[in-house]
Parts: C-alpha cells; structure tokens; sequence
C-alpha cells in the first residue's frame, strides 16, 4: 500500500484560508496525487480532486453525509438536521419532496416570473445614476422566490429579506462578525418562515397545491407524520435562499459579459443554446462553492490509499471545474467548450454531482439554470448599460468569492 500524501505540518487551516478555492489543486499539484490527507480545525482530513474522486465522493456504500456539515455551517447556511445531513432511504424521500418541485410547467414559471421582476425594475433604474446589480438581484430574486414558492412577501419588507436569505449564504466561510450576521439571518428568516408554516396548516393563510410552501407544510416524512414546523419552515429556507444566492452567477455573468464584449455582442440575438453555454460556462469558470464534506462510512481502500471509518473526505468543486485533464485551458472563459460536452455527472460540479434523486446533487441546478438565462436575456437583448470605472476584481480565497464592486451600472436604457 502507497502511504497517502501526508502534510506534514500540524494544521493546515491557516493555508486553507490564505489559499481559498486553490488550497486543495495546489497540493494535488505539488504531491502528483488527486488525494491527500491533511489537518483542518483539528482534524484530520482527506482531501481529493478531479472526475474519478468525484464519482467515489457519490458513492453511497462508502460514504454517509451525517456529522459531516460542521455546526457552524449548520446554523447559518443549512439550517439544523435538514435534507444535507441524511442518508438512505429518508434522504431519498425527502429529495423527492424538493425534485417534485422541479416539473418543466413550474421552471417555466419561475423563469417568467424572473423575467417579470427584472422588467418590473426598469422604469426605477432609467431614473438613478448608477445602479448596483448585486444588490438589484438579490431583490428581484427574493420577490421571484417567495412569488414561485407561494410565501407572502410585502414590499416594505423585500430588502430586509433579500440580505438575510444572502447572509446565510455569505457566512460560510466567516468566522467573527460575517458569521455572526449569517446566524441572526437565519434565526429571522426561521422565525419568520415558520409562522407562515402554521398559518397554512391552520388554514389562515392559503397555499396553492404546486407551491413548495404547500409542499413543506403538507409533506409526510416515512414516518407518515408531518415535518415539526421549524423543521418544514428550514426545508422551504433550502428553496427560497439558494434562489436568491442565484444573485452572484448573476453578478458574475454580468463581469463575464464585460470582459468578454463579444460574447455580449453574440448573445442579443443568439439562441437559447448558446444561452445554456455561456451559462454552463459561468458556473464552470467563477469561484462559488468551493468543496463538499463527507464522512467515510465504513473503511476501503481505494486507489491503494486507505480510507478509514469516519474520516472528514473533502471533495474539491472548484478544482474539479478547472481540471486541465477535464477542461481544455481552464483559467479561460471559454463558453463554446460546451458545445461538445457530454453531459458527464462528475465532471462539472458547481452544484454536486451525481445522481438528483438518489444522492445529494443539488435539486435546483434546472431551476438555476432558468433564472440565470431569464436574468442574462434581460441583460443583453432589454437593456442597454455602460459600465462605469470602478474595481472589478473577485478573491479566490474569501468564501464566498463575490465581484469586488458589486457591478454597478449606469446610462440603463430599455431596448
Ligand atoms: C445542494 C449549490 C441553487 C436547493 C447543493 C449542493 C451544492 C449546491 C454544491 C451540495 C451537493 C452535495 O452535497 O453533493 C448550489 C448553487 C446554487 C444552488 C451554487 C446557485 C446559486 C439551488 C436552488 C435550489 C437549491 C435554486 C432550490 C430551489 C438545494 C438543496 C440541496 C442543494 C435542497 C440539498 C440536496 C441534498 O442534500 O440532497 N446545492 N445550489 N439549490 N441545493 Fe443547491
């Protein structure tokens, strides 16, 4: 048996945050090797990248999700003892409850709805100076999530909404006060959410049958019982925040089509095809999640590298995406790449891999896909920007990676 890659250092958390999304490619790198094992927050850890880890990260038999989420990510982003954290058949059952969302009739849906909100805004933008895009979507996103799901959202309370859904999201990779702000988010939009839970259940408040909130206030776990209200309220969180994380593929299209005017140019009057390229592309190309954790179920050997029962396995998302071995010149913007891709279900993992309904791969990657072409069409074909001077960078080490400015733009004119 080959010894795996062993860091020799005591505790490598100190290099995961000043390297970011590059910690685990780099020491692929330097170790020829897709899999190491390291020391994170005390832990010992092994990391690996590329297609063939990816493929092994999803199997069932060798690995189990439970105690994987740390608490803290837990109390911010996930919410406590949701649907990321289960196994086996009850994961299964509760995936179907969230994939039964996802019927062509309600992408639609959502993608008009989309549509709308952005046009919605127009009239507001064509009289302001200068207009952030970041905190545009993330406002346009709450509305159209709350609208697709069926929760009530008053106007007045749309900003207060719309920055606690996207704290939860940008504290996931804070300590101090970022993740502070993402656990009051939570504990808000909680409280919030689960009021409405008992509204409908009480029959004060009218749910239609294809909305999510009918569907987290009416599922029944295999146990034939009802969700308890706070766990139901967290399960219509898992829908209504990642469609408002949406906003930063949003805010990176937008650097995407700066940067690169000739594909801005080609998409006011390209079709839905190449829609889906460059969309592919931007969740290929811009940093967003940056790994996955499992916990080794029972202990295997796998490429002569000993994997023992209960070890933290992290799966690299970001390194994956930009592996030269899956992708031609990674580090390039490069959307017609996908003109020849084959669809593989370990190879462009944004969302996670694999299978919808049998593993944990995300349940909105359609729905992703739909909002963000809804958002990119309104950008190129009915408006005219200018983008003014201002600092357009991204980290690749703070998680979540966000544009620096936000993208803000200015002299917006309907087409
Ligand atoms: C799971 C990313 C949008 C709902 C995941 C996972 C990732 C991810 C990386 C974990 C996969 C795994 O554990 O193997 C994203 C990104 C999004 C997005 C980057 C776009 C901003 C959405 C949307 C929804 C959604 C729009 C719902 C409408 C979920 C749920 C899970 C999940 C419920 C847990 C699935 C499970 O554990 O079986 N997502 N997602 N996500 N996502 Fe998304």
């Amino acid at each position: 048996v080959t010894p795996v890659p062993r860091e020799k250092t005591l505790d490598n958390s100190l290099a995961l945050l000043k390297e970011g999304y590059h910690f685990i490619q780099n020491r692929c790198e330097t170790y020829g090797s897709d899999v190491f094992e390291t020391r994170l927050l005390g832990e010992k850890v092994i990391c690996m990248s590329g297609e063939e880890a990816a493929a092994l990260f999803y199997d069932k038999d060798k690995f189990t999700r439970q105690n994987a989420a740390p608490k803290r990510i837990q109390k911010t982003l996930f919410g406590e003892n949701a649907i990321q954290g289960m196994d086996g058949k009850a994961h299964e059952h509760r995936k179907q409850l969230f994939m039964s969302l996802m019927t062509e009739d309600r992408l639609q849906e959502l993608a008009d709805l989309t549509t709308e909100e952005w046009r919605a805004r127009l009239s507001l933008w064509e009289k302001e100076e200068e207009t952030d895009l970041f905190q545009e979507a993330k406002e346009v996103l709450c509305r159209v999530a709350c609208h697709w799901a069926g929760v009530p959202l008053e106007e007045e309370e749309v900003k207060e909404r719309a920055d606690d859904f996207w704290d939860m999201v940008d504290a996931f990779g804070a300590v101090g006060p970022r993740h502070r702000q993402g656990r009051k988010a939570r504990r808000r939009g909680e409280a919030w959410i689960k009021k409405i839970i008992h509204e409908v259940r009480d029959g004060e408040l009218e749910a239609e049958e294809e909305t999510a909130l009918y569907a987290m206030a009416f599922h029944r776990d295999l146990d034939g019982e009802h969700l308890d209200s706070q766990m139901a309220a967290i399960e219509l969180i898992n829908v209504l925040r990642p469609i408002v994380a949406i906003t930063n593929f949003i805010a990176f299209s937008a650097l995407a089509l700066h940067e690169h005017p000739e594909y801005h140019r080609k998409l006011k009057t390209a079709d839905d095809a190449f829609f889906e390229m460059f969309s592919q592309e931007v969740r290929r190309y811009y940093p967003f999640g940056p790994f996955l954790g499992a916990r080794v179920r029972r202990g295997f050997i796998w490429n002569d590298i000993k994997f023992e029962k209960g070890r933290l396995v992290l799966l690299d998302i970001y390194g994956t995406n930009h592996d030269p071995r899956l992708w031609e010149e990674p580090y390039k913007f490069y959307p017609d790449r996908f003109r020849e891709w084959n669809g593989g279900l370990f190879d462009l993992i944004p969302q996670g891999g694999g299978d919808y309904y049998k593993n944990h791969r995300c349940p909105g990657e359609w729905a992703t896909l739909r909002v963000m072409k809804a958002s990119l069409d309104f950008l190129t074909k009915n408006i005219s920007y200018h983008v003014p001077e201002q600092d357009l960078s991204y980290s690749t080490v703070r998680m979540p990676s966000v544009p620096e400015s936000g993208i803000i733009l200015s002299e917006i004119k309907r087409k």
